[in-house]
Protein backbone atom coordinates (compact mmCIF):
# COMPACT_ATOMS: atom_id res chain seq x y z
CA UNK A 1 0.00 0.00 0.00
CA UNK A 2 1.13 3.56 -1.40
CA UNK A 3 2.65 5.61 2.23
CA UNK A 4 0.30 8.67 1.82
CA UNK A 5 1.56 12.12 1.88
CA UNK A 6 -0.76 14.25 4.01
CA UNK A 7 0.38 14.11 7.34
CA UNK A 8 -0.29 11.78 10.17
CA UNK A 9 -2.34 12.01 12.98
CA UNK A 10 -1.06 10.75 16.26
CA UNK A 11 -3.39 7.73 16.17
CA UNK A 12 -1.53 6.43 13.34
CA UNK A 13 1.87 7.41 14.08
CA UNK A 14 1.66 6.31 18.12
CA UNK A 15 0.94 3.34 19.93
CA UNK A 16 -1.20 1.91 21.99
CA UNK A 17 -1.22 0.33 25.16
CA UNK A 18 -4.39 -1.47 26.99
CA UNK A 19 -4.63 -1.42 30.43
CA UNK A 20 -7.42 -3.27 32.22
CA UNK A 21 -7.75 -0.82 35.47
CA UNK A 22 -8.15 -3.22 38.16
CA UNK A 23 -4.86 -4.89 37.86
CA UNK A 24 -2.28 -2.49 36.67
CA UNK A 25 -1.30 -1.23 39.90
CA UNK A 26 -3.09 -0.61 43.14
CA UNK A 27 -3.08 2.53 45.24
CA UNK A 28 -4.78 2.18 48.18
CA UNK A 29 -4.43 -1.58 49.20
CA UNK A 30 -7.69 -3.31 48.77
CA UNK A 31 -6.18 -5.56 46.15
CA UNK A 32 -7.36 -4.05 43.37
CA UNK A 33 -5.63 -1.68 40.94
CA UNK A 34 -6.82 2.04 40.71
CA UNK A 35 -6.06 5.36 38.65
CA UNK A 36 -3.74 6.59 41.38
CA UNK A 37 -1.74 3.84 40.17
CA UNK A 38 -1.53 4.10 37.00
CA UNK A 39 -0.38 7.38 37.85
CA UNK A 40 1.98 6.23 39.55
CA UNK A 41 3.14 3.67 36.23
CA UNK A 42 2.76 6.97 33.72
CA UNK A 43 6.58 7.19 33.78
CA UNK A 44 7.04 3.19 32.62
CA UNK A 45 4.83 3.66 29.89
CA UNK A 46 6.19 7.11 28.66
CA UNK A 47 9.96 5.91 28.73
CA UNK A 48 8.49 2.32 27.24
CA UNK A 49 7.68 4.30 24.29
CA UNK A 50 3.83 4.22 24.40
CA UNK A 51 2.37 7.07 23.14
CA UNK A 52 -1.47 6.46 23.76
CA UNK A 53 -3.29 4.72 26.71
CA UNK A 54 -6.63 2.97 26.69
CA UNK A 55 -8.21 2.49 29.60
CA UNK A 56 -11.02 -0.59 30.18
CA UNK A 57 -13.97 1.02 32.32
CA UNK A 58 -13.15 2.74 34.85
CA UNK A 59 -16.96 3.98 35.67
CA UNK A 60 -19.40 3.31 38.31
CA UNK A 61 -20.67 -0.40 38.10
CA UNK A 62 -21.71 -2.99 39.75
CA UNK A 63 -19.53 -5.31 38.21
CA UNK A 64 -21.45 -7.97 37.10
CA UNK A 65 -19.11 -8.00 33.76
CA UNK A 66 -16.26 -5.88 35.36
CA UNK A 67 -17.24 -2.67 34.44
CA UNK A 68 -18.74 -3.18 31.09
CA UNK A 69 -22.01 -3.13 33.07
CA UNK A 70 -22.14 0.71 33.70
CA UNK A 71 -24.61 2.41 36.09
CA UNK A 72 -23.17 5.62 35.81
CA UNK A 73 -21.42 6.89 32.18
CA UNK A 74 -20.62 10.11 33.48
CA UNK A 75 -18.71 9.23 37.04
CA UNK A 76 -15.80 7.13 38.52
CA UNK A 77 -15.94 3.91 40.43
CA UNK A 78 -15.01 4.64 43.39
CA UNK A 79 -13.39 1.20 43.49
CA UNK A 80 -10.59 3.24 41.21
CA UNK A 81 -10.77 7.15 42.79
CA UNK A 82 -12.62 10.19 42.23
CA UNK A 83 -13.02 12.35 39.20
CA UNK A 84 -10.39 14.42 40.58
CA UNK A 85 -8.28 11.64 40.22
CA UNK A 86 -9.54 11.16 37.06
CA UNK A 87 -8.76 14.80 35.95
CA UNK A 88 -4.99 14.39 37.25
CA UNK A 89 -4.59 11.63 35.72
CA UNK A 90 -5.82 13.05 32.41
CA UNK A 91 -3.49 15.95 33.27
CA UNK A 92 -0.30 13.66 34.11
CA UNK A 93 -1.05 11.78 30.52
CA UNK A 94 -1.01 14.87 28.43
CA UNK A 95 1.61 16.35 30.21
CA UNK A 96 4.11 13.34 28.97
CA UNK A 97 2.77 13.94 25.22
CA UNK A 98 0.56 10.76 25.60
CA UNK A 99 -3.07 10.19 25.07
CA UNK A 100 -5.72 8.79 26.50
CA UNK A 101 -8.48 6.74 25.40
CA UNK A 102 -11.28 5.81 27.33
CA UNK A 103 -13.86 2.43 27.22
CA UNK A 104 -17.23 4.19 25.85
CA UNK A 105 -20.05 0.78 26.17
CA UNK A 106 -22.71 2.60 24.80
CA UNK A 107 -24.47 -1.18 23.83
CA UNK A 108 -25.72 -1.65 27.27
CA UNK A 109 -25.98 -0.35 30.78
CA UNK A 110 -25.73 -2.04 33.94
CA UNK A 111 -29.69 -3.47 35.34
CA UNK A 112 -28.93 -0.87 38.01
CA UNK A 113 -28.46 1.85 35.82
CA UNK A 114 -31.23 4.42 36.41
CA UNK A 115 -32.10 4.38 32.77
CA UNK A 116 -33.20 0.77 33.33
CA UNK A 117 -34.89 1.18 36.30
CA UNK A 118 -37.17 3.98 35.12
CA UNK A 119 -37.70 1.48 31.64
CA UNK A 120 -38.20 -1.27 34.18
CA UNK A 121 -40.76 0.12 36.49
CA UNK A 122 -43.92 0.63 34.33
CA UNK A 123 -44.81 -0.50 30.81
CA UNK A 124 -46.22 3.18 30.46
CA UNK A 125 -42.72 4.89 31.29
CA UNK A 126 -41.54 7.63 29.45
CA UNK A 127 -37.91 5.36 29.46
CA UNK A 128 -40.37 2.30 28.04
CA UNK A 129 -38.73 1.98 25.11
CA UNK A 130 -35.16 3.02 26.10
CA UNK A 131 -34.32 -0.61 26.28
CA UNK A 132 -35.43 -3.79 23.76
CA UNK A 133 -39.22 -5.25 25.17
CA UNK A 134 -41.06 -7.89 23.97
CA UNK A 135 -44.21 -10.06 24.67
CA UNK A 136 -43.88 -13.49 25.62
CA UNK A 137 -44.74 -15.85 22.26
CA UNK A 138 -48.05 -17.11 23.00
CA UNK A 139 -47.26 -20.02 24.80
CA UNK A 140 -45.07 -18.03 27.13
CA UNK A 141 -41.94 -18.72 25.77
CA UNK A 142 -39.04 -16.05 24.65
CA UNK A 143 -39.97 -13.72 21.87
CA UNK A 144 -37.26 -14.61 19.41
CA UNK A 145 -34.60 -17.60 19.23
CA UNK A 146 -31.63 -15.63 20.22
CA UNK A 147 -28.60 -16.61 22.74
CA UNK A 148 -26.75 -14.48 24.73
CA UNK A 149 -23.17 -14.54 24.40
CA UNK A 150 -22.59 -15.28 27.69
CA UNK A 151 -24.66 -18.60 28.05
CA UNK A 152 -28.69 -19.00 27.74
CA UNK A 153 -31.28 -16.89 26.15
CA UNK A 154 -30.94 -13.32 25.67
CA UNK A 155 -34.24 -12.69 26.97
CA UNK A 156 -35.04 -12.55 30.38
CA UNK A 157 -38.65 -12.46 32.10
CA UNK A 158 -39.63 -9.86 33.85
CA UNK A 159 -42.56 -11.00 36.33
CA UNK A 160 -43.78 -6.98 37.25
CA UNK A 161 -44.07 -5.96 34.06
CA UNK A 162 -44.99 -9.15 32.23
CA UNK A 163 -42.15 -8.46 29.26
CA UNK A 164 -39.18 -10.07 28.24
CA UNK A 165 -36.22 -7.52 27.97
CA UNK A 166 -33.64 -8.37 25.50
CA UNK A 167 -29.65 -8.80 26.45
CA UNK A 168 -26.70 -9.59 24.26
CA UNK A 169 -24.67 -10.64 27.09
CA UNK A 170 -25.37 -10.58 31.30
CA UNK A 171 -29.49 -9.98 32.10
CA UNK A 172 -27.63 -7.39 34.02
CA UNK A 173 -26.76 -5.73 31.04
CA UNK A 174 -29.89 -4.98 29.14
CA UNK A 175 -29.69 -3.74 25.91
CA UNK A 176 -30.22 0.12 24.94
CA UNK A 177 -32.77 0.52 21.99
CA UNK A 178 -30.41 2.60 19.36
CA UNK A 179 -33.71 3.49 17.26
CA UNK A 180 -34.74 5.51 19.75
CA UNK A 181 -33.76 9.24 19.33
CA UNK A 182 -33.46 9.95 23.06
CA UNK A 183 -31.04 6.71 23.41
CA UNK A 184 -28.87 8.42 20.61
CA UNK A 185 -28.88 12.22 21.98
CA UNK A 186 -27.99 10.56 25.96
CA UNK A 187 -25.16 8.66 25.02
CA UNK A 188 -23.69 11.42 22.29
CA UNK A 189 -24.06 13.48 25.36
CA UNK A 190 -22.10 10.95 26.98
CA UNK A 191 -19.23 11.55 24.73
CA UNK A 192 -19.22 14.98 24.29
CA UNK A 193 -19.01 14.72 28.74
CA UNK A 194 -15.66 13.18 28.39
CA UNK A 195 -14.75 15.07 25.27
CA UNK A 196 -15.25 18.81 26.86
CA UNK A 197 -12.84 17.41 29.51
CA UNK A 198 -10.13 16.59 27.29
CA UNK A 199 -10.29 13.08 26.42
CA UNK A 200 -8.62 11.97 23.20
CA UNK A 201 -10.82 9.22 21.84
CA UNK A 202 -12.98 6.34 22.73
CA UNK A 203 -12.87 2.55 22.04
CA UNK A 204 -16.42 1.63 21.39
CA UNK A 205 -17.76 -2.01 23.17
CA UNK A 206 -19.43 -4.30 20.87
CA UNK A 207 -20.16 -1.50 18.15
CA UNK A 208 -21.87 -4.28 15.55
CA UNK A 209 -24.37 -5.23 18.47
CA UNK A 210 -25.62 -1.57 18.55
CA UNK A 211 -28.88 -2.46 16.48
CA UNK A 212 -31.08 -5.12 15.95
CA UNK A 213 -33.24 -6.63 13.37
CA UNK A 214 -36.14 -4.40 13.10
CA UNK A 215 -38.48 -7.48 12.71
CA UNK A 216 -36.16 -9.64 14.97
CA UNK A 217 -36.40 -12.67 12.81
CA UNK A 218 -35.20 -15.93 14.52
CA UNK A 219 -31.61 -16.22 13.74
CA UNK A 220 -30.16 -19.21 11.65
CA UNK A 221 -28.31 -22.67 13.26
CA UNK A 222 -25.53 -23.00 12.89
CA UNK A 223 -24.17 -25.90 11.23
CA UNK A 224 -20.55 -26.17 12.05
CA UNK A 225 -21.61 -25.60 15.57
CA UNK A 226 -19.19 -28.03 18.13
CA UNK A 227 -19.64 -28.80 21.57
CA UNK A 228 -17.21 -27.63 23.16
CA UNK A 229 -17.84 -23.92 22.01
CA UNK A 230 -19.88 -21.11 23.51
CA UNK A 231 -23.51 -22.11 23.35
CA UNK A 232 -23.53 -18.43 21.53
CA UNK A 233 -22.05 -20.47 18.87
CA UNK A 234 -25.08 -23.01 17.90
CA UNK A 235 -26.71 -19.92 16.02
CA UNK A 236 -25.63 -17.30 13.19
CA UNK A 237 -26.56 -14.17 14.76
CA UNK A 238 -27.66 -12.74 11.21
CA UNK A 239 -30.35 -10.66 12.67
CA UNK A 240 -29.23 -9.97 16.06
CA UNK A 241 -25.65 -7.92 15.25
CA UNK A 242 -24.26 -5.74 11.90
CA UNK A 243 -27.70 -4.38 10.86
CA UNK A 244 -27.23 -2.05 7.83
CA UNK A 245 -28.73 0.47 10.02
CA UNK A 246 -25.40 0.47 12.36
CA UNK A 247 -23.67 2.29 10.16
CA UNK A 248 -25.60 5.54 10.48
CA UNK A 249 -25.37 5.68 14.62
CA UNK A 250 -21.37 5.09 14.31
CA UNK A 251 -21.57 7.67 11.61
CA UNK A 252 -23.37 9.99 14.32
CA UNK A 253 -20.43 9.48 16.92
CA UNK A 254 -17.95 10.14 14.61
CA UNK A 255 -19.86 13.01 13.76
CA UNK A 256 -19.86 14.28 17.67
CA UNK A 257 -15.76 13.66 17.43
CA UNK A 258 -15.26 15.83 14.30
CA UNK A 259 -16.45 18.67 16.33
CA UNK A 260 -13.91 18.83 18.28
CA UNK A 261 -9.92 18.61 17.07
CA UNK A 262 -8.13 15.01 16.19
CA UNK A 263 -10.03 12.89 18.67
CA UNK A 264 -10.88 8.98 17.61
CA UNK A 265 -13.04 6.25 17.59
CA UNK A 266 -11.65 2.13 17.54
CA UNK A 267 -14.64 0.35 17.29
CA UNK A 268 -14.79 -3.16 18.81
CA UNK A 269 -16.08 -5.83 15.82
CA UNK A 270 -15.26 -9.33 15.64
CA UNK A 271 -16.03 -9.61 11.99
CA UNK A 272 -14.69 -11.05 8.97
CA UNK A 273 -12.20 -8.60 6.70
CA UNK A 274 -15.14 -7.78 4.04
CA UNK A 275 -17.79 -6.73 6.80
CA UNK A 276 -15.06 -5.45 9.10
CA UNK A 277 -14.26 -2.32 6.30
CA UNK A 278 -17.67 -1.38 6.24
CA UNK A 279 -16.65 0.53 9.52
CA UNK A 280 -14.88 2.36 8.21
CA UNK A 281 -17.87 4.02 6.46
CA UNK A 282 -18.05 4.65 2.61
CA UNK A 283 -16.41 7.79 2.33
CA UNK A 284 -14.19 7.20 5.55
CA UNK A 285 -16.76 8.62 8.05
CA UNK A 286 -17.26 6.14 10.81
CA UNK A 287 -14.63 4.54 13.00
CA UNK A 288 -11.13 5.93 12.58
CA UNK A 289 -10.04 2.03 13.34
CA UNK A 290 -12.20 -0.62 13.33
CA UNK A 291 -9.86 -3.54 15.64
CA UNK A 292 -8.28 -5.80 13.44
CA UNK A 293 -8.53 -8.83 15.83
CA UNK A 294 -6.77 -10.83 13.10
CA UNK A 295 -4.04 -11.97 14.83
CA UNK A 296 -6.10 -13.34 17.80
CA UNK A 297 -7.43 -16.06 16.11
CA UNK A 298 -5.56 -17.21 13.15
CA UNK A 299 -3.41 -20.53 13.10
CA UNK A 300 0.35 -19.83 13.61
CA UNK A 301 0.98 -20.54 10.11
CA UNK A 302 3.06 -17.96 7.85
CA UNK A 303 1.04 -19.19 4.24
CA UNK A 304 -2.13 -18.11 6.62
CA UNK A 305 -0.68 -15.21 7.86
CA UNK A 306 1.12 -13.94 4.85
CA UNK A 307 -2.55 -14.59 2.80
CA UNK A 308 -4.43 -13.06 5.75
CA UNK A 309 -2.10 -10.11 6.17
CA UNK A 310 -2.41 -9.27 2.32
CA UNK A 311 -6.23 -9.79 2.29
CA UNK A 312 -6.42 -7.18 5.00
CA UNK A 313 -4.31 -4.57 3.55
CA UNK A 314 -5.72 -4.73 -0.09
CA UNK A 315 -9.37 -4.34 1.38
CA UNK A 316 -8.56 -1.34 3.22
CA UNK A 317 -10.85 1.38 1.58
CA UNK A 318 -8.79 4.40 0.54
CA UNK A 319 -7.68 6.97 3.66
CA UNK A 320 -8.86 3.82 5.59
CA UNK A 321 -5.87 3.48 8.36
CA UNK A 322 -4.86 -0.41 9.30
CA UNK A 323 -4.43 -1.36 13.01
CA UNK A 324 -2.92 -4.67 14.88
CA UNK A 325 -3.91 -6.45 18.18
CA UNK A 326 -1.92 -9.50 19.37
CA UNK A 327 -4.11 -9.68 22.78
CA UNK A 328 -7.10 -8.12 25.09
CA UNK A 329 -8.81 -8.90 28.30
CA UNK A 330 -11.12 -11.37 26.08
CA UNK A 331 -8.50 -13.29 24.48
CA UNK A 332 -5.64 -16.09 25.46
CA UNK A 333 -2.56 -13.94 26.09
CA UNK A 334 -0.36 -14.67 23.06
CA UNK A 335 2.37 -16.24 25.31
CA UNK A 336 -0.33 -18.88 25.95
CA UNK A 337 -1.13 -19.23 22.11
CA UNK A 338 2.40 -19.50 20.67
CA UNK A 339 4.67 -20.21 23.06
CA UNK A 340 7.41 -17.40 25.24
CA UNK A 341 9.69 -17.93 21.96
CA UNK A 342 7.51 -17.58 19.55
CA UNK A 343 5.66 -13.87 21.17
CA UNK A 344 9.07 -12.75 20.56
CA UNK A 345 8.59 -13.16 16.70
CA UNK A 346 4.52 -12.10 17.38
CA UNK A 347 6.21 -8.43 18.99
CA UNK A 348 7.97 -8.15 16.39
CA UNK A 349 4.97 -9.04 13.49
CA UNK A 350 3.06 -6.26 15.55
CA UNK A 351 5.53 -3.81 15.72
CA UNK A 352 6.60 -3.82 12.02
CA UNK A 353 3.91 -3.94 10.35
CA UNK A 354 1.87 -1.34 8.52
CA UNK A 355 -0.94 0.25 11.00
CA UNK A 356 -1.82 0.70 14.79
CA UNK A 357 -0.54 -1.60 17.18
CA UNK A 358 -1.96 -2.07 20.45
CA UNK A 359 -0.34 -3.44 23.12
CA UNK A 360 -2.23 -5.63 26.13
CA UNK A 361 -0.72 -4.56 29.20
CA UNK A 362 1.82 -7.65 30.26
CA UNK A 363 2.45 -8.81 27.18
CA UNK A 364 5.63 -6.48 27.01
CA UNK A 365 7.68 -8.58 29.97
CA UNK A 366 6.11 -11.82 28.31
CA UNK A 367 2.98 -12.54 30.54
CA UNK A 368 1.15 -15.63 30.49
CA UNK A 369 -2.29 -16.95 31.15
CA UNK A 370 -2.16 -17.98 34.60
CA UNK A 371 -4.03 -20.35 36.09
CA UNK A 372 -7.06 -19.68 37.96
CA UNK A 373 -8.34 -22.43 40.90
CA UNK A 374 -12.18 -23.25 39.89
CA UNK A 375 -13.17 -22.02 43.19
CA UNK A 376 -11.60 -18.85 42.84
CA UNK A 377 -12.93 -17.61 39.31
CA UNK A 378 -14.52 -14.88 38.85
CA UNK A 379 -15.39 -13.60 35.21
CA UNK A 380 -19.17 -14.57 34.09
CA UNK A 381 -18.48 -15.97 31.12
CA UNK A 382 -16.14 -19.05 32.92
CA UNK A 383 -18.90 -19.25 35.59
CA UNK A 384 -21.95 -19.43 33.09
CA UNK A 385 -20.30 -21.92 30.86
CA UNK A 386 -18.04 -24.07 33.10
CA UNK A 387 -16.74 -27.46 31.46
CA UNK A 388 -15.77 -25.14 28.61
CA UNK A 389 -12.90 -23.11 29.50
CA UNK A 390 -14.14 -19.94 28.69
CA UNK A 391 -12.86 -17.69 31.78
CA UNK A 392 -11.17 -14.26 30.96
CA UNK A 393 -9.60 -14.19 34.63
CA UNK A 394 -6.21 -15.77 33.42
CA UNK A 395 -5.57 -12.68 31.37
CA UNK A 396 -6.55 -10.77 33.55
CA UNK A 397 -4.18 -11.10 36.44
CA UNK A 398 -2.18 -8.40 38.23
CA UNK A 399 0.77 -6.79 36.18
CA UNK A 400 4.13 -8.59 37.67
CA UNK A 401 6.31 -5.02 38.71
CA UNK A 402 9.08 -6.52 40.69
CA UNK A 403 9.97 -9.51 43.00
CA UNK A 404 8.40 -8.20 46.27
CA UNK A 405 5.13 -8.94 48.00
CA UNK A 406 2.49 -9.21 45.56
CA UNK A 407 4.68 -8.29 42.50
CA UNK A 408 4.76 -4.68 43.40
CA UNK A 409 1.40 -4.76 42.34
CA UNK A 410 -0.69 -4.00 45.78
CA UNK A 411 0.30 -5.04 49.68
CA UNK A 412 -2.77 -6.89 49.74
CA UNK A 413 -4.19 -10.11 48.36
CA UNK A 414 -5.04 -9.30 44.81
CA UNK A 415 -8.15 -9.69 43.26
CA UNK A 416 -6.41 -12.11 40.85
CA UNK A 417 -3.49 -14.70 41.80
CA UNK A 418 -0.33 -14.20 40.43
CA UNK A 419 1.68 -16.76 38.98
CA UNK A 420 4.53 -18.76 41.27
CA UNK A 421 7.65 -17.63 38.66
CA UNK A 422 6.75 -13.92 39.17
CA UNK A 423 9.47 -13.02 41.27
CA UNK A 424 12.01 -13.53 37.82
CA UNK A 425 9.34 -12.87 35.43
CA UNK A 426 8.30 -9.18 36.32
CA UNK A 427 9.48 -5.20 34.81
CA UNK A 428 12.25 -4.95 37.30
CA UNK A 429 14.24 -8.51 36.37
CA UNK A 430 13.37 -7.52 33.03
CA UNK A 431 14.75 -3.92 32.66
CA UNK A 432 17.96 -5.47 33.83
CA UNK A 433 17.79 -8.44 30.96
CA UNK A 434 19.13 -7.31 27.54
CA UNK A 435 17.51 -10.58 26.23
CA UNK A 436 14.71 -10.20 27.86
CA UNK A 437 11.16 -9.78 26.38
CA UNK A 438 10.73 -5.74 27.65
CA UNK A 439 14.17 -5.20 26.01
CA UNK A 440 12.95 -6.62 22.74
CA UNK A 441 9.47 -4.83 22.93
CA UNK A 442 11.10 -1.13 23.74
CA UNK A 443 13.72 -2.03 20.87
CA UNK A 444 11.17 -2.47 18.60
CA UNK A 445 9.24 0.59 20.06
CA UNK A 446 12.12 3.01 19.31
CA UNK A 447 13.45 1.38 16.32
CA UNK A 448 9.47 1.84 14.74
CA UNK A 449 9.13 5.36 16.19
CA UNK A 450 12.20 6.56 14.84
CA UNK A 451 11.78 5.11 11.30
CA UNK A 452 8.93 6.65 9.15
CA UNK A 453 9.92 3.41 7.23
CA UNK A 454 8.24 1.22 9.88
CA UNK A 455 5.08 3.73 10.81
CA UNK A 456 3.97 5.26 8.39
CA UNK A 457 5.68 3.67 5.27
CA UNK A 458 4.16 1.50 2.63
CA UNK A 459 3.96 -2.11 3.17
CA UNK A 460 5.37 -4.82 0.52
CA UNK A 461 4.97 -8.48 0.33
CA UNK A 462 7.64 -10.31 -0.47
CA UNK A 463 7.01 -14.17 -1.45
CA UNK A 464 8.88 -16.69 0.94
CA UNK A 465 8.65 -20.00 1.82
CA UNK A 466 6.45 -21.55 4.77
CA UNK A 467 7.61 -21.20 7.96
CA UNK A 468 9.41 -17.88 6.35
CA UNK A 469 6.82 -14.69 7.02
CA UNK A 470 8.33 -11.95 5.03
CA UNK A 471 7.63 -8.30 4.16
CA UNK A 472 9.42 -5.03 3.32
CA UNK A 473 8.38 -1.56 4.95
CA UNK A 474 9.50 1.38 2.35
CA UNK A 475 9.84 5.33 3.19
CA UNK A 476 11.81 7.30 0.78
CA UNK A 477 14.83 5.88 0.41
CA UNK A 478 14.63 4.38 3.36
CA UNK A 479 13.58 0.00 3.45
CA UNK A 480 13.38 -2.73 5.85
CA UNK A 481 13.53 -5.99 5.24
CA UNK A 482 11.16 -7.87 8.16
CA UNK A 483 11.87 -11.85 8.26
CA UNK A 484 10.22 -13.98 10.98
CA UNK A 485 10.49 -17.63 11.09
CA UNK A 486 7.39 -18.93 12.36
CA UNK A 487 8.54 -22.14 13.42
CA UNK A 488 10.78 -23.50 15.87
CA UNK A 489 13.00 -24.81 13.23
CA UNK A 490 15.99 -23.27 11.09
CA UNK A 491 15.01 -22.34 7.86
CA UNK A 492 16.94 -20.44 4.48
CA UNK A 493 15.47 -16.80 2.60
CA UNK A 494 16.56 -17.26 -0.34
CA UNK A 495 14.93 -15.53 -2.76
CA UNK A 496 14.82 -16.08 -6.30
CA UNK A 497 13.40 -12.53 -7.93
CA UNK A 498 15.63 -10.35 -5.97
CA UNK A 499 19.00 -9.41 -4.06
CA UNK A 500 19.48 -7.57 -1.31
CA UNK A 501 22.03 -6.36 0.88
CA UNK A 502 22.07 -5.06 4.49
CA UNK A 503 22.69 -4.65 7.92
CA UNK A 504 20.30 -6.52 11.04
CA UNK A 505 18.94 -3.59 12.95
CA UNK A 506 17.05 -5.69 15.44
CA UNK A 507 16.61 -9.68 15.85
CA UNK A 508 14.68 -11.47 18.33
CA UNK A 509 18.57 -13.01 18.94
CA UNK A 510 20.30 -9.61 19.85
CA UNK A 511 24.14 -11.16 19.42
CA UNK A 512 23.07 -11.13 15.67
CA UNK A 513 22.20 -7.62 15.41
CA UNK A 514 24.87 -5.34 13.12
CA UNK A 515 25.72 -8.25 11.37
CA UNK A 516 25.66 -7.30 7.52
CA UNK A 517 23.63 -9.51 5.30
CA UNK A 518 23.57 -10.81 1.42
CA UNK A 519 21.49 -12.07 -0.86
CA UNK A 520 20.62 -14.91 1.49
CA UNK A 521 19.92 -15.31 5.27
CA UNK A 522 19.79 -18.40 7.68
CA UNK A 523 17.24 -18.28 10.50
CA UNK A 524 17.61 -20.27 13.84
CA UNK A 525 14.36 -21.72 15.36
CA UNK A 526 12.07 -18.63 16.42
CA UNK A 527 14.05 -15.88 15.25
CA UNK A 528 12.61 -12.45 13.34
CA UNK A 529 14.89 -10.27 12.16
CA UNK A 530 14.49 -6.53 10.50
CA UNK A 531 17.13 -5.78 8.19
CA UNK A 532 18.06 -2.15 7.40
CA UNK A 533 18.71 -2.25 3.48
CA UNK A 534 21.61 -1.30 1.87
CA UNK A 535 20.38 1.71 -1.43
CA UNK A 536 21.58 -0.40 -4.58
C1 LIG B 1 -16.65 -6.67 25.02
C2 LIG B 1 -15.73 -6.47 26.17
O1 LIG B 1 -14.42 -6.40 25.71
C3 LIG B 1 -15.96 -7.63 27.10
O2 LIG B 1 -15.00 -7.68 28.13
C4 LIG B 1 -17.34 -7.52 27.66
O3 LIG B 1 -17.63 -8.63 28.47
C5 LIG B 1 -18.38 -7.42 26.54
N1 LIG B 1 -17.99 -6.55 25.49
C6 LIG B 1 -19.69 -6.92 27.07
O4 LIG B 1 -19.59 -5.54 27.32
MG1 LIG C 1 -7.03 -0.05 44.83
Amino acid sequence: MKETQHKHLWWQEGIIYQIYPRSFQDSDNDGIGDLPGIIQRLDYLQSLGITAIWLSPIFPSPMADFGYDISDYCGIHPLFGSMEDFDELLREVHERGMKLILDLVPNHTSSEHPWFLESKSSRTSPKRDWYIWKDAQPDGSAPNNWLAMFGGSAWEWDEETQQYYYHAFLKEQPDLNWRNPEVQEAMLNVMRFWLDKGVDGFRVDVMWHMIKDSQFRDNPVNPNYREHQATYERLIPAYSTDQPEVHDIVRSMRQVLDAYDERMMIGEIYLPIDKLMTYYGTDSKEAHLPFNFLLLSIDWDAGKLASEINQYEGALPAGGWPNWVLGNHDQPRITSRVGQSQARVAAMLLLTLRGTPTIYYGDEIGMRDVPIPPDEVQDPQGLNMPGLNLSRDPQRTPMQWNAGENAGFSTERPWLRLPDFYKRQNVEAQQEDEFGMLTLYSKLIRLRQQEPALHVGEYKPVVTKSPLLGYLRVSGDTRFLVLLNLSHKPCYFTPDHFTFEGTIALNTIPEREGTSVKDQVYLSGDEGMVIRLKNS
